[in-house]
């Protein structure tokens, strides 16, 4: 077998473009869509498929003296197709638009969400901000703590019932999950010797139950501030002063309380927003809502942490953000903080 009988003649060549293209031209002016279009494209100029693409490849196999005749007949008729095409597509182009409703443009734009800070990162930020205004700096500390952080150095008893499994999250290592940011106040004072004034914002958990004003997982603002001569009186005038200028005009209110790391103890709270003091679900009907416990450290606190109990004293306090920015925000329902419905948290962003 010679290879002579696969060899087109120019005069077979020249018919078939001209078959191709009578073919083509005709399709294109009946197709309506710029998908029927996109479809004759691809079958007679595709690259790898193309009917016409594929006779460009028999073009070499011609007699030397007939290629230039081929050639020229293959270009006319490519650009004519891809002329009809173009063409084409701008007529079925023009026939929509033309069909299209006219633009109202009048219309108001649509907004495009593009997230914002989640309203306890805004109250962590505000809180910093005014703390930071009386000396404060920023400490971290582990979430992941030993039961001597987390309790023993704060003075818990060994049968103190928050040790209990139903309110302490364990980890299989031994390690718990630290209940409260307390357990990094003796980190700091072990890091840094007084003075200090920290804040430490972080994330806390506990069994608790899931209510309206209860996560499993919460966050706090712990504060801790330790020096020479610092009295119960430091504590309730810088805490006060924050609520006025968190709150503005709240009035707020110190209640006794008890921890073990604190005496004496307290907690303050600020008058209901949600109901005005009225009293409503969130605030259990008291018409005030706790949004800290606090109180002057206690002296075994600052000797587990190595601190000179005689010469040094101070205050400490440990704050709910989301209880804060529940208030500021004047939310019902603590769990919409944490349940990430960007329309919750879109509308308390704006
Ligand atoms: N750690 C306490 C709690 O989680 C709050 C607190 C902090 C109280 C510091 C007093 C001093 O409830």
């Amino acid at each position: 077998m010679t290879d002579t009988v696969n060899r087109p003649s120019l005069a077979e060549l020249l018919d078939r473009m001209a078959g191709l293209e009578r073919e083509a031209l005709p399709a294109i002016a009946a197709a309506a869509d710029p998908e029927e279009l996109e479809r004759l494209r691809i079958r007679y100029l595709g690259r790898t498929a193309g009917l016409l693409s594929g006779v460009s490849g028999s073009l070499g196999l011609l007699p030397a003296g007939d290629r230039p005749a081929a050639g020229a007949a293959f270009a006319r008729a490519t650009a004519a197709i891809r002329a009809r095409l173009d063409e084409r597509a701008a007529a079925v182009a023009a026939t929509r638009r033309a069909a299209a409703p006219p633009l109202d443009l009048t219309m108001p734009g649509r907004a495009v969400w593009q997230g914002g800070r989640h309203p306890v990162t805004v109250v962590i930020d505000e809180v910093a901000a005014i703390f930071r205004e009386l000396g404060f700096t920023i400490a971290l500390g582990p979430e992941a703590e030993s039961e001597w952080y987390n309790f023993t150095a704060l003075n818990f008893p060994p049968d103190h019932p928050a040790l209990d499994l139903h309110d302490t999250l364990y980890l299989e290592s031994g390690a718990l999950l630290r209940t409260h940011t307390s357990p990094v106040q003796v980190r700091t004072l072990q890091a840094y010797p007084p003075p200090v004034r920290v804040l430490v914002p972080g994330n806390a958990y506990r069994r608790d139950f899931f209510d309206a004003s209860h996560a499993p997982m919460f966050v706090q603002i712990e504060g801790l501030a330790i020096d020479e001569g610092v009295s119960f009186v430091d504590l309730k005038a810088t805490l006060t002063h924050f609520a006025r200028r968190f709150f503005g005009a709240a009035r707020t209110r110190f209640r006794p309380s008890f921890f073990p790391f604190t005496e004496p103890s307290a907690e303050m709270d600020v008058e209901c927003r949600i109901c005005g003091g009225a009293g409503c679900r969130t605030c259990k009907l008291t018409g005030w809502t706790e949004i800290l416990g606090c109180g002057m450290v206690h002296p075994a606190v600052l000797r587990s942490a190595g601190v000179d109990a005689e010469r040094y004293t101070g205050w400490a306090f440990g704050m709910g953000p989301a209880r804060v920015a529940q208030q500021r925000y004047d939310i019902p329902d603590i769990r919409e903080l944490y349940d990430s419905d960007v329309r919750v948290l879109a509308a308390l962003a704006r």
